[in-house]
C-alpha cells in the first residue's frame, strides 16, 4: 500500500520515517512537509493522494500559546486542512490516520478521559483541533483519529529538550505541579500508527494514546533531571506563577483501553520511554 505522510519534518513525522523502515517495509511511503505538500492547498492534497491507501497526518499548527492570537491560521491548518485530507482520503477510499490532542477536553474531574467523554476545549488550539476531528468524522472518509498528549522526542522543540537546556544553565528551576497528565514519546505513538497501518481493515474511530502512568509537569521535570544526572534543583510551583493567555487542563490523563484492545498494543510506561529518549539525546 502507498502511504502519504504529511508534516514529516515534525516530531511525530520524523518518527514515522523510522517506523517506515523498521516496521512497515511492506508499504511504500511518500514523506512530505509544507515545502512539498501544503495541506491547506486542497487541490494539491487531492493530487498528492492519488493512488494512496492511507494518509498519516502529522502536520499541525502546534504552538498552543500563539494559537490564541492566530486562531484563523491555526484553524486553517488544524481544521480546514484536515477536511482537505479527509476529502482526498474519501476520493481514494484511503484510510486517514489523523492526530489530535487532549486539549479538546477541559481540565475538570480526575478520572482518565475516555473517547466518549464530552469535549470542552479551553483555548484556540483545542478548538481548532476539535474542529479538525469533526470535519474528518463528517466527511465520511475511513478514519482513525488518535488524541495524544505531552508529545516529546529527540526532534524539534519539546518539554524534555527545554528542561535539559534550562537545567544545564541554572542551579534551580520552578515547574508546575498542579497540571497532571501523561507524557507521550513520539516514537511510541509512531510505532502504534505503524501497527495500525499493518492491520488489515483497522477499526475506525477516535482513540486515545499516551504512555502509561500519570505525573505532573514537576514530576516529569524531576525525572528528566535525574536521568540526565543534573544537579539542578527542581521546585514545584503553581500554574499561577507562570501567567499565560491559555488556560491549560489541570487533569488530562487519557484512558488508553480502547486503542490497547483494538490493536493489541503494549504501551510503555512514561518513565521507560523517557529513559530511552534522554539516553538518545545524551548520545547524540
Ligand atoms: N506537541 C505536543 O505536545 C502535542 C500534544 C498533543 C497533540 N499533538 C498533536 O500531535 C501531532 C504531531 O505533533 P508534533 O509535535 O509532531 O508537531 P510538530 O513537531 O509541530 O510538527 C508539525 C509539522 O507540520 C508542519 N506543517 C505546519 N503547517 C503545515 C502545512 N500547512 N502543510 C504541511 N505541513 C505543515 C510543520 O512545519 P513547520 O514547523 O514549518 O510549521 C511541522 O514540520 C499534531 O497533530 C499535534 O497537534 C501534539
Amino acid at each position: 500500500m502507498k502511504v502519504l505522510v504529511t508534516g514529516s519534518n515534525g516530531q511525530l513525522g520524523n518518527e514515522m520515517r523510522r517506523v517506515a523502515t523498521e516496521m512497515c517495509s511492506g508499504h511504500e511511503f511518500i514523506f512530505t512537509d509544507v515545502a512539498e505538500l501544503d495541506i491547506t492547498d486542497a487541490a494539491a492534497v487531492l493530487e498528492a493522494a492519488k493512488g494512496v491507501g492511507a494518509i498519516v497526518n502529522c502536520a499541525a499548527y502546534t504552538n498552543v500559546d500563539a494559537a490564541e492570537d492566530n486562531e484563523d491560521v491555526a484553524y486553517l491548518i488544524n481544521a480546514t486542512a484536515a477536511a482537505n485530507l479527509a476529502a482526498a482520503a474519501k476520493a481514494e477510499g484511503a484510510l486517514l490516520v489523523h492526530v489530535s490532542t487532549d486539549y479538546v477536553f477541559g481540565g475538570e474531574g480526575n478520572t482518565p478521559r475516555t473517547e466518549e467523554l464530552a469535549t470542552n476545549p479551553l483555548g484556540a488550539y483545542g478548538r481548532t483541533k476539535l474542529a479538525g476531528e469533526q470535519a474528518i468524522l463528517e466527511s465520511g472518509c475511513r478514519s482513525v483519529i488518535i488524541r495524544t498528549a505531552w508529545l516529546y522526542s529527540i526532534h524539534g522543540k519539546n518539554f524534555v529538550k527545554t528542561m535539559l537546556s534550562l537545567m544545564a544553565g541554572r542551579p534551580s528551576l520552578n515547574v508546575v505541579f498542579d497540571q497532571v497528565g501523561t507524557p507521550t514519546y513520539a516514537g511510541d505513538l509512531a510505532d502504534a500508527i505503524g501497527t495500525i497501518l499493518n492491520t488489515p481493515a483497522p477499526a475506525e474511530g477516535v482513540y486515545h494514546y499516551s504512555n502509561e502512568g500519570v505525573c505532573s509537569w514537576y514530576d516529569f521535570a524531576v525525572a528528566i533531571g535525574q536521568l540526565a544526572g543534573s544537579p539542578c534543583q527542581v521546585n514545584p510551583c503553581h500554574s499561577s506563577e507562570f501567567p499565560s493567555k491559555v488556560e491549560r487542563p489541570a487533569f488530562s490523563v487519557l484512558d488508553k483501553t480502547k486503542i490497547r484492545t483494538a490493536f493489541n498494543l503494549t504501551i510503555p510506561h512514561w518513565q521507560t520511554s523517557l529513559k530511552r529518549c534522554v539516553a538518545m539525546l545524551q548520545n547524540s
